[in-house]
């Protein structure tokens, strides 16, 4: 990221330096030339049509302070064309990121529902982060069962949210195939993959908003009694007694201080 930062911005110092070296350029072929007519004009006595009279050097000078007046006003769009050069670049970053196709996007989704499942397959996973040298995952296997509740106990850094995410497929494993019932994960579209398995990670992250915008970012069709039902559920009732309750104002620029428990509560809400 930062040899990108850095070849774009001397990519903007260069187009910056070329527009002051183009408007120099002609400034100074302006008086260049300017200087040189006016002695042809003068030493030749030439009639000036707004006058009527011959050129006299009163005429030229009002020449050379109207240029420079001119030029003070082209200086001032220099800050303006930076501003244009880095927005431009900006943007194409914005836009690389926007128009980028995510692989996962590729793989064949036959399936559009998830229908009521009993198990989900672990076989043989093998699993590397593009950004590590060794397997994070080496040939895990894991059943687990419905209607029950599985715990995936290790030591820190182990890899247990590893699992977790490539269950809802934020990565694909390197080697094996995770099964729900009898269907590869990756013949079911990425959305109802992931409308059927809700998932509330470590740090859970709160949008910007109240605590019922983010509850609705699960089901944006949730009624007032299914959002408060969601919240009991997840053992949140501490919402209703905060001065707005569901209405309160939560995000990086809330007044209201969360625990890291409450958060992940109201995420816990909004993942039911
Ligand atoms: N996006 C990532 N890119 C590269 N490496 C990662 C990424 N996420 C996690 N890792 C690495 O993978 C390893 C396993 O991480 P993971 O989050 O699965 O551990 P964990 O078992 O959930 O740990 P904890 O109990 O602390 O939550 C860690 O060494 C971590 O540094
Ligand atoms: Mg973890």
């Amino acid at each position: 990221m930062a040899e990108i930062t850095k070849s774009q911005s001397i990519k903007s110092e260069y187009w910056t330096a070329a527009f002051i070296g183009i408007l120099k350029f002609v400034i100074f072929s302006f008086y260049g030339i300017n200087l040189w007519i006016a002695t042809i004009y003068i030493d030749e006595q030439r009639i000036n049509p707004n006058t009527g009279k011959v050129y006299t050097i009163g005429n030229i000078f009002t020449n050379i302070f109207s240029i420079l007046n001119c030029t003070s006003m082209a200086f001032q769009l220099i800050p303006n064309i930076q501003a244009i050069v880095k927005a431009k670049i900006i943007g194409k970053q914005i836009f690389d990121v926007i128009d980028r196709q995510s692989p996962q996007k590729q793989l064949v989704k036959h399936q559009e529902q998830l229908p009521n499942f009993s198990t989900i397959t672990f076989k043989n996973i093998t699993f590397k982060y593009s950004s590590q040298q060794n397997d994070m995952l080496q040939n895990i296997n894991l059943l687990i069962k419905g209607q029950t509740s599985t715990v995936i106990v290790g030591a820190s850094g182990s890899g247990k949210s590893t699992i977790i995410q490539l269950l809802e497929r934020f990565y694909s494993p390197n080697l094996g195939e995770i099964l729900i019932d009898d269907v590869n994960i990756n013949n079911i579209s990425l959305r109802a993959l992931r409308e059927s398995i809700g998932y509330v990670q470590q740090e859970p992250i709160l949008l910007q908003g109240t605590i019922r915008d983010n509850i609705l970012f699960g089901n944006k069709d949730a009624t007032e009694e299914e959002i408060q039902n969601s919240l009991r559920k997840a053992n949140a009732s501490f919402v209703f007694d905060l001065e707005n309750g569901v209405d309160t104002y939560v995000g990086t620029s809330s007044l209201v201080n969360l625990s890291g428990g409450q958060k992940q509560r109201i995420a816990i809400a909004r993942a039911l």
